[in-house]
């Protein structure tokens, strides 16, 4: 995505899903109960089309405020998260999409007019990026709130078989790269992965593949959720939190008369699907279920070493092209292949779907590398260093073109909403 007709291709793409994720809402779905970990679809769009308006448009472009007097509605550090709900505070439908339209309009217009430096070029990403964040996020909204999957258009897809690849890849220690170089006019990232450097790592031993339903569900049915040796201090708060002051399953396990195991995928309970790989699981699960089966969560170094290599590859089966057909991503299929399937995007070291279908957890807190300087958004990192925990590769409704080996995604310990899930390594090497 660096010449302007890749850009303008991004956009039109971005725009298609957003715009796909609202037209078939009705008002009554349009109108979200408050939660904690989602936003009210209308406001989401319009936070994303402020971005192009307020970095673009008017920061660089000199434009007037289209909608005057609504930056802090549209910005997510000056509105509440609960202020998002209060009635007229947030637009109606068609005064956003009128709002909406008009920006990417203009954008658009720009992008085909006239020639873009490459600072500009970079705001471009920037903000396309950040449109495909939204787009996730809207996604586990749909999730949480049982709406029924998108149907981005072309996005069908045949579900890849199993292979039958399991165990640990031994992963040599050595000194690895982790993070990305400085920025330059082909080279995206955003602040949290820069200053790229180097990282001693010991020899270790990750599984190759995800942790699946069937593995978990032999926790659960072990009573692992009631073992309080496994939990530690956060985890056990974290049970204590759950609905009736307890939890005995993951956020959207269910079972029904006669011991059937079933999730809930959408709008659709399903029967669990054992080989494939669990998903909606905070840190503390996998971290439980962890000392249960005698294991350790990697750290970021740990994984992004498995997923690079030590000659740095920017995807783990190498190249400097994401490969969209090697991946679960882009809302396709949600998770549903075997964990040991998509031995096209397997890493050097033999570890499957380190892109894509989760974000993996991992034992490192979110944390700025040494040497950190801040983005133009000042927050697109800073609000979660020190309490979140690291996850990478991204999940299965992440933009297969926002991610790479080196990019963080941070969650709060006890999310269960996003599409979090987990691989394990050996304790001993
Ligand atoms: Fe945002």
């Amino acid at each position: 995505m660096n010449s302007r007709e890749e850009i303008a291709l991004e956009l039109d793409e971005v725009d298609r899903r957003a715009r796909s994720l609202l037209d078939d809402l009705d008002e009554s779905q349009l109108a979200v109960p408050y939660s904690r970990g989602i936003n009210p679809p209308i406001w989401e769009l319009g936070h994303v089309a402020f971005f192009y308006e307020y970095f673009l448009l008017r920061q660089l472009g000199g434009s007037e405020a289209r909608m005057p007097g609504y930056d802090d509605v549209w910005d997510s550090f000056e509105i509440s998260h609960r202020h998002r709900w209060t009635p007229g505070v947030v637009p109606e439908k068609e005064r956003m999409l009128d709002y909406y339209c008009g920006v990417l309009g203009e954008t658009r217009a720009r992008l085909a007019n006239e020639e873009i430096s490459d600072h500009e070029r970079y705001l471009f990403r920037y903000v396309i990026h950040h449109h495909h964040m939204h787009i996730e996020s809207l996604l586990w909204g749909r999730q949480t709130l049982g709406y029924a999957p998108p149907i981005f258009p072309g996005a069908e897809r045949e579900v890849p078989k199993s292979t039958g690849i399991s165990g640990d890849a031994r992963v040599d220690g050595g000194e690895y790269f982790q993070g990305m170089p400085p920025l330059s006019p082909g080279v995206f990232s955003f602040d949290n992965e820069r200053p790229g450097h180097r990282v001693t790592v010991e020899p270790f031993a990750i599984s190759k593949t995800l942790v699946t339903n069937g593995e978990f569900l032999k926790f659960v049915d072990d009573g692992g959720y009631g073992q309080e040796s496994l939990w530690d201090f956060g985890g056990r708060c974290w049970l204590a939190e759950g609905p009736g002051g307890s939890r005995e399953m993951p956020e959207y396990w269910g079972r029904q008369e006669g011991g059937t195991w079933q999730h809930r995928k959408f709008d659709r309970w399903e029967d669990l699907p054992l080989e494939a790989p669990i998903v909606h699981v905070s840190v503390w699960e996998a971290e439980a279920f962890c000392r249960w089966a005698g294991r350790r969560l990697p750290t970021e170094p740990e994984w992004e070493a498995a997923a690079r290599g030590l000659d740095q590859k920017k995807f783990p089966w190498g190249g400097e092209v994401m490969d969209a057909s090697r991946v679960d991503m882009d809302g396709r299929l949600f998770a549903t292949a075997p964990a040991d399937a998509f031995i096209e995007g397997a890493s050097g070291a033999g570890c499957l779907q380190m892109m894509g279908t989760v974000w993996e957890w991992t034992s490192t807190q979110f944390l700025p590398y040494a040497g950190f300087e801040i983005d133009m958004y000042h927050y697109m990192s800073v609000l979660q260093f020190g309490d979140h925990r690291v996850t990478k590769g991204g999940s299965c409704a992440t933009c297969s073109s926002l991610i790479r080996n080196s990019y963080r995604q941070a969650y709060l310990p006890g999310r269960t909403d996003a599409f979090t899930g987990f691989r394990t390594c050996a304790l001993v090497t």
